[in-house]
């Protein structure tokens, strides 16, 4: 048995919650070819130095399967960026789960759409957070709008069950294309979605700029149907609510800041270095690095099931709105 690191316990240790994890967030690399103003502050603010390998991520994955996952989402920094992305999709949907999606900044996508459907990728999370060339540049510290256009048609072409577009509404900046970044997901078959910046990373410093998920439906209004927004089952913090035109068309919104969403959270985080984190909000975690790293399949899900002890209880915990929350690198371990 290898000794497990415990990062560093910030919240004090709770029974586990009585199901296990069902839904995991593989970060499988921290790196990312944009640089995101609530994310972090340049293009190369620091990476982990050892990331998991092929060889590793399989035992990893095999041991969240044995822990009870079921659910899995690939993330980053931006995942597409990882040479071994098709291997590890392969190797996920080989797994038979109930669910296998990535989150991406798209520019990678463009080549990359139809040979992630090839492997079993079902659905994908596009980032885009303006229609305005000059202003996306702005807002990624360098990002070619047009390059991401591509990826999202290719992704559209692909075959995907569901493609979505998480757009982080920043007052003063892209607050202006509220209703824009609405109606040019709906015209394509996108679920647009719609974030609150959260005190995660750079997000911190702009707790200034929130723009409340209830401004935004106010701005929507006339385009929705009146009500409290819905969770959907399995699928994550976001509250929907319909197209007063056409029921098929939603809009998801998802309010980090102004309301936590954390009684009830199944969610597991794994870092690309291998480091288990139950929650977003803090940086609690143990490493099952050398567990994976060594094949130990059984140990990676009994490392699993004691991070999962260190789950804060979402009851007094309040995720993003505590002082833990800014510490954290959404880099680190991909939203
Ligand atoms: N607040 C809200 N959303 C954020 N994301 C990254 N940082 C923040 C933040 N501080 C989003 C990205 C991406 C998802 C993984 O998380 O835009 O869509």
């Amino acid at each position: 048995m290898y000794a497990l690191k415990v990062l560093q316990p910030e919240t004090a240790r709770r029974a586990a919650p009585a199901t296990p994890p069902r839904s995991v967030r593989l970060s499988l690399t921290d790196r990312c070819d944009l640089a995101c103003i609530y994310c972090r502050p340049h293009k190369d603010a620091g990476y982990v130095d050892e990331r998991l390998d092929f060889e590793a991520w399989t035992t990893m994955v095999d041991g969240l399967v044995q822990a009870g996952v079921r659910r899995v989402r690939l993330t980053g920094g931006e995942p597409l960026l990882h040479r071994d992305i098709l291997r590890v999709v392969a190797y996920l949907a080989a797994q038979r789960l109930d669910d296998l999606a990535i989150t991406t900044n798209a520019t990678r996508l463009e080549k990359l759409a139809k040979p992630l459907r090839d492997a079993g990728l079902r659905r994908v999370n596009v980032s885009l957070d303006s229609l305005d060339t000059a202003r996306f540049k702005r807002m990624t510290r360098g990002g070619r709008l047009d390059v991401v256009m591509r990826g999202i048609d290719a992704a559209l072409g692909a075959g995907f069950d569901e493609v979505k577009l998480n757009a982080v509404i920043v007052k003063g900046e892209n607050d202006v294309e509220i209703e824009a970044l609405v109606r040019w997901s709906w015209e394509r078959g996108i679920v647009p979605r719609l974030l609150e910046v959260m005190a995660v990373g750079e997000g911190a410093n702009l707790q200034d700029r929130v723009i409340t998920t209830t401004e935004m439906r106010t701005r929507l209004d006339h385009l929705l149907v009146p009500g409290d927004p819905a969770r959907e089952r399995d699928r994550g913090p976001a509250r929907y609510l319909v197209a007063r035109e056409d029921a098929s068309r939603k809009v998801g919104f998802i309010s980090g800041t102004s309301d936590t969403y954390c009684k009830g959270c199944d969610r597991l985080r794994v870092a690309s270095d291998g480091m288990l984190r139950p929650c977003l909000a803090t940086n609690d975690g143990l490493s099952a690095a050398d567990l994976a790293r060594g094949g130990d399949a059984a140990a990676v899900a009994n490392a699993v099931a004691e991070a999962w002890t260190m789950k804060p209880d979402g009851e007094s915990f309040k995720g993003c709105t505590e002082t833990s929350a800014a510490g954290v690198s959404m880099r680190g371990i991909g939203g």
